[in-house]
């Protein structure tokens, strides 16, 4: 009997015979090596897959995902993910995708107790927290949590900034953090403008003095 994964390995061998007809090199090129220009800092969620959503191709962006897309400094799998996408990759643009509808930002509105990802969680509510008056302000529930969809998105752009891997990069060349939503009643990505892209945009507070610092994670 047929399993609901038998699919996915049928479905991979129609595509990569697909890849090859279309491209004969495609494969031989992948295995040499990787060069993605973006990092992708999005939400686990099914609904939201990096490559589809953007149009792109295997080899053209770097991805992490987790849960409500965060920043978080003590995660050592983000920050290494990080650390491998500009030090050794040296992509140009990283970008935060987070995405209206999700559930983790959903969860932290609200007061049930999730167990083990309350940890997680917290992250965001810290972020409602320090927008809590004009969140208030919004009466409809939904426009809410939308918004907060979008703080949080700002809030992970800043807290790459915050990075002294970034602020390292920053120091000799340029490094562009993009904030989007993605939209998965409509497809379509919105730009929130929030890029930060030089030491300037943080505040002096959260600077790190390069190159003297040998201390530089
Ligand atoms: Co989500």
């Amino acid at each position: 009997m047929k399993t609901s994964y038998d699919k996915l390995i049928e479905n991979n061998k129609v595509w990569a015979a697909q890849k090859l007809q279309e491209a004969p090199e495609f494969f031989n090129l992948s295995a040499q090596g990787q060069a993605p220009e973006f990092l992708w800092v999005g939400c686990s969620d099914s609904r939201v897959p990096a490559n589809e959503i953007t149009g792109t191709e295997s080899g053209e962006i770097f991805v992490h995902r987790n849960i409500a897309n965060m920043v978080v400094h003590t995660d050592f799998n983000f920050m290494s993910v990080l650390q491998y996408a500009v030090e050794v990759l040296k992509v140009k643009h990283i970008i935060v995708c987070g995405h209206y509808g999700c559930g983790g930002v959903n969860a932290a509105m609200g007061p049930i107790n999730n167990g083990l990802v309350n940890k997680w969680l917290r992250n965001i509510k810290e972020v409602y927290a320090k927008y809590e008056s004009e969140l208030n302000a919004i009466a409809d529930k939904q426009a809410r949590a939308n918004r907060l969809v979008e703080l949080n998105v700002i809030e992970q752009v800043h807290n790459l900034a915050k990075t002294s891997i970034v602020q390292k990069a920053w120091a000799d060349r340029s490094l562009q953090i993009h904030g989007w939503v993605y939209g998965i009643g409509d497809g379509r990505i919105k730009d929130l403008d929030c890029m930060v892209h030089e030491i300037e945009d943080l505040e002096p507070i959260f600077r790190f003095e390069f190159p003297n610092n040998p201390l530089d994670l």
